[in-house]
């Protein structure tokens, strides 16, 4: 058993070098708290669970890497601060900055700038709910988990990740598809994320808000008023009629997002070592883009393997 540490940064950096290891992607991920992660990520959550304070109104915004992060970032900003920045607004942050840039993640930041921040914060996080601040549950943090069909998660990880994060770094889809489906990518097992936060979500729906991708695609309207009612901002009557939810679905949507120059021009390093441009967080935004990549063969394996992982719990793509 891998233990949790809660100490300081040097603890980090020897917990690394006893956890299992593997090679195979841009570097060597380790396995920690039972998620492979970079040893940046390890060190840098073990200070957070060492040194972060959750406050009872913070909001996590949790999602496995490529299921929809930034438009869930884009989305929620733009729901919980409407009063402050009206959606209409031609100076609306979401025009000039990108989303992910917003909604500031938990690990690979400096503690004392999350702390700086006003309440209530929201916060984003890739980590398991397992590795999430101790005490955030026990205070009744809001978490809302946005999760993906997995052919599409495959397929959008191995953009992202060959050639567009890492300019040195190519993996073939096959080896990728292999990796995904052994649970051995980055932040995987893809399943094991998923189910964490789907059983807390049955035990604790008013806390956990559990969303898929594919569905809020289908209606985004419905999912932005289901958003915004978990957020406790509800939209009043007068800013149904008057169409606030159709324009937050406007300036979010991927193609808005995707055009804007913030997003479609620049590189940024957000994280420290892993310059990323903009435009790649913003590839198809189409769901079963996967039918374009992977054979029936590839299809099935993979769906055969969610679904025995996914048995019994109720949660199916
Ligand atoms: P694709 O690679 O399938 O296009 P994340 O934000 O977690 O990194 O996820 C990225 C995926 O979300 C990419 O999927 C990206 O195109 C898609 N995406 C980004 N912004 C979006 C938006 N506003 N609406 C829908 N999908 C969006």
């Amino acid at each position: 058993k891998i233990e949790t540490s809660h100490g300081g940064p040097e603890e980090g950096e020897s917990l690394t070098s006893r956890l299992p290891t593997r090679e195979g992607w841009w570097k060597p991920f380790f396995l920690f708290q039972g998620f492979w992660l970079t040893p940046e990520v390890i060190r840098s959550t073990v200070l957070m669970q060492a040194q972060f304070r959750p406050r009872a109104d913070d909001i996590f915004l949790a999602t496995y890497p490529k299921c929809g992060t930034t438009w869930l970032k884009a989305l929620a900003f733009t729901v919980a601060n409407r009063s402050r920045h009206p959606v209409a607004s031609h100076a609306h942050p979401v025009l000039t900055s990108n989303p992910q840039d917003l909604v500031p993640f938990l690990v690979l930041r400096p503690i004392k700038e999350l702390e700086a921040l006003p309440s209530p914060r929201l916060l984003s996080t890739h980590l398991s709910c397992t590795s999430l601040p101790s005490g955030a549950s026990t205070l009744g943090c809001r978490i809302v988990y946005l999760c993906r069909e997995p052919k599409d998660v495959l397929v959008s990880t191995w953009h992202f990740f060959t050639n567009k994060v890492h300019k040195d770094f190519h993996i073939d889809l096959g080896k990728a598809f292999e990796f995904f489906c052994e649970g051995f990518s980055i932040g995987g097992p893809f399943w094991e994320h998923c189910l964490g936060y789907w059983k807390q979500s049955m035990e604790e729906p008013g806390r956990v808000l559990f969303l898929k991708y594919d569905e809020m695609m289908a209606n985004p309207a419905e999912h932005v008023k289901i958003l915004a009612e978990f957020l406790g901002v509800p939209f009043t009557e007068k800013e149904e009629s008057a169409g606030v939810v159709e324009e937050v679905v406007r300036l979010c949507s991927f193609e808005n997002l995707k055009s804007l120059p913030v997003n479609s021009t620049g590189v940024s390093d957000r994280v420290g070592g892993l310059p990323t441009e903009n435009s790649s967080f913003f590839r198809s935004g189409k769901v079963g883009d996967w039918k374009n990549h992977l054979t029936e063969e590839m299809a099935s394996k993979l769906d055969c393997i969610v679904e025995e992982k996914l048995k019994g719990s109720g949660l199916s793509f």
